[in-house]
């Protein structure tokens, strides 16, 4: 790196961090699978994180360096191989590495969107870590995240394929929808379950789909592949958003890598509130309305909403959710082949859901 000397090895296993843990077995495998590739992507993500301003690189590898899963790259890396990219049969396989730089492209895009995140949602913690508004500050979060997305863009145009810039570019601009619509349903608790649905598929589960769907547009796929991987990707998503949000209920936060009660403090209305509220009687919907409404809340109130969600059933309600969403996502794969890398790809849905457990 010119701007500053990279602090940090890429190359060292790429599921760390503490967000990892729960989820490490199925990953671990879909890694071993692209090993390679995902190396090469790390690489990628070095090189194309520089700047000559020094804030930039630094800001950037703060978080890059505390790891995350790479989940996201991983699809892409995964779709491309499941299509045969590049080419196992020996043709045009010399350069053949758009699947490594789109997948760094989709980190990218996911790495803005949490510098950004972070800000919108007040966080502190981020992969283990002091997030980099914590650090750094709110407005340079936000800089170096235009700087991240303004950097997908030129991985997009390098590309050369107007497809790929219409998924990509179209998933970047859904991203962003769905973290306002989710500012619009925030504090409202006539949220329906399918308008929280709709913040999910847009903030999370789109990126999730155009991740795969693009390693099925390099390897220049019939458009039902295109679309099966699309729809693999839309409902590990909607699977992996719902989980996370059971999880700023439940988890432990040491495991998460984030603050636990992020959510409840914000006013955000998930699954779990949700379900909860619905079931609650007329004493809990006036806490409910308290705290997540008017945001008048004391220490004790997040002990209380963990009890009434776990009263209510509503983590079991969440996760029942997310496992139909996992199953609907293994099931899209179906039209390929049985190889490793499908069966990987299938259980990723599966460890989407249990990365709670
Ligand atoms: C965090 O995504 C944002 C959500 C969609 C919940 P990840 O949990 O994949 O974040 P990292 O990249 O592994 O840290
Ligand atoms: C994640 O939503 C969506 C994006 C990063 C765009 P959350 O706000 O739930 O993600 P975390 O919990 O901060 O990772
Ligand atoms: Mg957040
Ligand atoms: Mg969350």
């Amino acid at each position: 790196m010119a701007g500053v000397a990279s602090p940090f090895n890429l190359d060292a296993a790429p599921v760390s961090g503490p967000a990892a843990r729960g989820t490490e077995d199925a990953l671990t495998t879909l890694v071993a699978l692209v090993h390679h590739d995902l190396e090469a992507c790390n690489r990628v993500i070095v090189a194309r994180m520089d700047s000559p301003v020094a804030l930039i690189p630094q800001l950037a590898a703060h978080l890059v360096a505390a790891g995350g899963k790479r989940l996201r790259p991983l699809l892409t890396l995964a779709a491309a191989r499941l299509c045969d990219y590049p080419r196992q049969d020996g043709l045009c396989q010399d350069g053949a590495t758009r699947h490594v730089d789109l997948a760094a492209c989709v980190e990218f895009i996911h790495t803005a969107t949490l510098l950004h995140d972070d800000v919108v949602d007040e966080s502190r913690l981020r992969r283990g870590l002091a997030s980099a508004n914590a650090v750094f500050g709110n407005k340079a979060s936000v800089l170096v995240g235009d700087f991240l997305f303004a950097r997908a863009f030129q991985l997009m145009v390098d590309d050369g394929s107007l497809k790929v810039l219409a998924i990509l570019s179209k998933a970047a601009a859904t991203i962003a929808e769905g973290e306002v619509l989710q500012l619009a349903t925030q504090n409202d608790l006539s949220t329906t379950e399918a308008r929280y649905l709709d913040v999910v598929k847009g903030k999370t589960a789109a990126l999730f789909a155009a991740a795969c769907q693009v390693g099925a547009v390099v390897a220049d796929r019939p458009e039902r592949e295109e679309a099966a991987l699309a729809e693999y990707g839309m409902k590990l998503g909607i699977a992996f958003q719902l989980v996370d949000d059971a999880l700023d209920y439940v988890a432990d936060q040491a495991t998460l890598g984030k603050t636990v009660g992020d959510d409840f403090r914000e006013g955000k209305i998930t699954l779990p509130v949700l379900v909860a509220f619905l079931a609650g009687n007329e004493r809990e919907k006036a806490f409910w309305q308290r705290t997540i409404e008017t945001l008048d809340q004391q220490d004790s109130d997040l002990d209380q909403a963990m009890r009434l969600i776990s009263e209510h059933g509503a983590i079991d309600a969440t996760l029942g959710r997310a496992k139909r969403f996992a199953t609907e996502a293994r099931n899209a794969l179906m039209i390929f082949s049985d190889c490793p890398i499908r069966q990987a790809l299938a259980d990723v849905a599966d460890y989407t859901v249990q990365r709670i457990r």
